[in-house]
């Protein structure tokens, strides 16, 4: 297994790559495109907000900066449409025949992205489900706690959405997987598939440390990257994206690195891409740290083997 990270643009780092030359796209992407553009992220870092919010402390514990995507404008949206679309049509060039895509999203707006995967030529497959319970949502009216005690502007948010897509297959799946080792999704094991329902959770604070400690000023809770995906999550989605277990796994938004670690942990290939000078000096530092991280998938012995176990990774306990 190895990887690479590279810093630099995304689409203008693809536009380097061959056609057909990943099996499979694991990412979380800024999910309203300006909540990472520079001016955004330096207000987030000198804890100033701008488009993220910057939460009050809990119980005097800091809590991380959570981006605001009911505040986005037209041309922001327009903004993000465009992103997406590039996106799209990157990942449909250097990606195999059959090849998947896993892309994180929101609730507010993966209506959008969706539409530009489709205009790209890609195929919906489904919206996994990821159980994370958050702090967004469920307030009540703003000035107006007392008066409607008994109303929410909008619900608490309690799972996140990762659009599954896959660029079209040739020819039927056993001959996709013959010439190109894409199409289909690895199952968890002979007794068990893939399931589009992912019980996992919060990022463990032990990863979460790691990425704090990875920053170049070894800076505060605030500082460390916002979005850090669970190790968990993401050993699962990578294994499930390769079929036959073997290939390389695009990331061309790594942040501080966790598909590229988890993608290393289960024994594949990657190549990770990252804008940010910072969160990618954070990711060389903390992917190989990530990916020793010990998860529930390692301590299952039955994952990745024949097993007879019905309960999935997945199940809720
Ligand atoms: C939601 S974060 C990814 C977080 C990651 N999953 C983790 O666990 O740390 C999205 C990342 O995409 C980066 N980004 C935004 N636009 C980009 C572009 N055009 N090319 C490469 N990276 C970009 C941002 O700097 C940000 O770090």
């Amino acid at each position: 297994m190895s990887y690479e990270l590279h810093k630099g643009n995304a689409f203008n780092l693809l536009e380097g790559y061959p056609e057909n030359r990943f099996h499979a796209v694991v990412t979380d992407p800024p999910y309203g495109v300006v909540e990472f553009e520079t001016a955004n992220v330096e207000k987030m870092r000198d804890g100033e907000g701008g488009v993220w919010r910057i939460p009050p402390e809990l119980d005097g514990n800091k809590r991380k900066p959570l981006p605001r995507f009911t505040v986005l404008s037209e041309d922001d949206k327009e903004k993000l449409r465009k992103f997406f679309r590039t996106f799209g049509e990157s990942v449909e060039r250097v990606l195999r025949p059959g090849g998947h895509i896993f892309v994180a999203t929101t609730q507010l707006l993966m209506h959008e992205v969706s539409r530009q995967l489709d205009e790209a030529g890609l195929e919906r497959r489904d919206v996994l489900v990821r159980e994370a319970k958050t702090l967004r949502g469920g307030d009540r009216p703003k000035g107006a706690h007392e008066e409607y005690s008994m109303v929410s502007s909008m619900p608490r948010v309690y799972w996140e959405p990762w659009l599954l897509y896959r660029k079209p297959l040739k020819g039927r799946l056993q001959d996709s997987l013959e010439e190109w080792e894409t199409g289909g999704l690895r199952r968890e094991s002979e007794a068990r598939p893939f399931t589009d329902l992912l019980g996992n959770g919060k990022t463990p604070k032990e990863e979460t440390e790691i990425v704090r400690e990875a920053h170049p000023d070894d800076g505060d809770e605030a500082r460390a990257h916002p979005n850090l995906k669970p190790q968990r999550l993401m050993r699962e989605l990578c294994h499930a994206s390769l079929p036959l277990g073997e290939g390389t796994i695009l990331d061309p938004f790594i942040g501080s690195g966790s598909t590229v670690a988890a993608a290393e942990a289960v024994g594949y290939d990657a190549v990770g891409m990252e804008i940010d000078a910072t969160f990618r000096e954070m990711a060389e530092e903390a992917v190989p740290r990530l990916a020793e991280v010990e998860t529930e998938m390692e301590k299952r012995e039955d994952v990745g083997s024949p097993g007879e176990k019905e309960s999935s990774l997945s199940d809720f306990s």
